[in-house]
């Protein structure tokens, strides 16, 4: 039997994202480039001490946690369970997580950033969620308040996609299969634990820079500055590992 989340009633992203086996998958994701990155920003923004910083699509709050330490009062949001009661056990009165959905609004006109970091859009199935996502963000922002959207270099994704990769974690062997259809990149996982089947799939959207650009122009929100990497360097489609986009709200 192939236990397979994908086939879940619920989206893929909201089971593979709070399932344990995707928090063992990525158990190395590197606390040191969140705090580097999140050095780099607050260097860059100069945010004021306590700024109300939203961190969407948190996970376990490795940036919120960053973020606070460095006097900002950070609410962390995300769809996974698991995950936000994970990030919880470092609550405080200014540190605070919830599970919550970015398609919708969490508190309006509250914040003075809004983080959205290490690939955490683009997994929905319509270009209105997208949206939706967007809108959301330009509504939870305070006039003059800043996104930082931290999307992967769709260009240098399709150059170096590795389509085949094994990942031993805790005894666990991961074959990963990766492709590209439709626009999208799609992962799939399979592995086996205690003689059980088990196959996940993500997908990411190919988005691009005017992708966003088209999405942003529908709010009151406006690109400032975009970089390519978590030194902030400039953004070259080519070669940039990522696409960092700075976005101001100008109503
Ligand atoms: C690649 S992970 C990045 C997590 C975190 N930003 C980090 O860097 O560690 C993407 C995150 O987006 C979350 N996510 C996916 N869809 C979401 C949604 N509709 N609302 C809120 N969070 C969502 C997932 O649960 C997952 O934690």
């Amino acid at each position: 039997m192939l236990y397979s989340l994908t086939m879940g009633t619920k989206n893929w992203y909201s089971d593979w994202f709070d399932s344990k086996y995707y928090h063992i998958l990525y158990k190395n994701r590197s606390q040191t480039e969140a705090e580097f990155f999140i050095r780099n920003l607050i260097t860059f923004l100069k945010p004021a001490e306590n700024s109300h910083t939203l961190d969407l699509g948190c996970g376990k709050g490795r940036h919120s946690k960053f973020l606070f330490d460095n006097g900002l009062k950070v609410t962390g949001v995300d769809l996974s369970e698991n995950s936000i009661n994970y990030a919880k056990i470092q609550e405080t009165e200014r540190l605070r997580f919830c599970v919550h959905d970015m398609r919708e609004i969490y508190q309006r006109d509250e914040f003075d950033f809004v983080f959205n970091l290490f690939t955490s859009f683009g997994y929905f199935n319509s270009q209105i969620e997208n949206q939706q996502v967007i809108n959301a963000i330009d509504t939870q922002l305070k006039k003059d308040g800043i996104l930082v959207l931290d999307y992967l270099n769709a260009q240098k994704v399709r150059s170096t996609l590795v389509p085949n990769e094994i990942i031993i974690h805790d005894g666990i062997k991961f074959n990963i299969t990766r492709y590209i259809a439709n626009g999208n990149v799609f992962k799939r996982i399979n592995f086996e634990v205690e003689k059980k089947a088990f196959s996940f799939e993500e997908r990411v959207e190919l988005l691009e820079i005017n992708d966003f650009k088209t999405y942003l122009n529908a709010t009151s929100l406006r690109l400032i500055y975009t970089f390519g990497d978590y030194e902030l360097k400039e953004f070259q489609p080519e070669k940039s590992d990522r696409l960092i986009l700075i976005a101001k709200k100008e109503k």
